[in-house]
């Protein structure tokens, strides 16, 4: 029916709504985009705003993913279209096509597509990146730990959903690989 692909592209237009950008707007804060590490997620709020507006971004950021997915899951998607409604949030977050401003990294958004598809496996997730950030006061490496380990702790806790969830943990992982060379020369920045 037309329902698939509209609740596809309406994903794709959530993932791209740019809150970082709005948040440090409305609060008198620097663009996340010419401050820190230039990337407009939570962790860089943190960074160059503060604790408020950090989790303001956080919020937004997982809202949107997990409205992509609640309204597939709402309107009985079968789980192939609930997955396309979750990867295109977070494209959407990645590469938001309107507006055309560098997009983010996609963990937040990620994490409120895993709440609405399997609130357990966003809850180990949430977890390994919590123990990894408090460990090594690493962003970065909590987040691509997180998605290295989310195909396994997807097999083990919502295997029908493996697919997606590989999917975009890889993408993630990508979109991290500055985040990975800056990890590996010991040059990424601690909280
Ligand atoms: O989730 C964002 C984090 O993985 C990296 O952010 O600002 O340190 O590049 P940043």
């Amino acid at each position: 029916s037309l329902l698939e692909p509209i609740l596809i592209s309406f994903a794709y237009l959530l993932g791209s709504v740019p809150t970082a950008l709005l948040v440090c707007n409305s609060m008198g804060i620097a663009d996340p985009r010419q401050q820190g590490s230039g990337n407009p997620g939570a962790t860089n709020v943190l960074r160059i705003g503060s604790p408020v507006a950090a989790m303001l971004t956080l919020v937004g950021d997982s809202s949107k993913g997990a409205l992509a997915v609640y309204l597939a899951v709402l309107t009985n998607q079968p789980p192939g279209i609930i997955g396309l409604c979750a990867l295109a949030a977070v494209l959407g977050h990645l590469f938001p096509l309107l507006g055309a401003y560098r997009g983010g990294k996609g963990i937040a958004t990620f994490l409120g597509c895993s709440l609405v598809l399997s609130w357990p496996l966003m809850f180990a997730q949430l977890l390994s990146w919590l123990l990894v950030a408090s460990v090594t006061r690493i962003a970065s490496l909590a987040s691509v730990m997180m998605a290295l380990i989310t195909p396994l702790l997807a097999w083990l806790l919502a295997p029908q959903l493996l697919s997606p969830m590989a999917l975009i943990s890889l993408l993630l992982i990508a979109r991290h690989r500055l985040n990975i060379v800056r990890l590996f020369k010991g040059q990424e920045a601690r909280f």
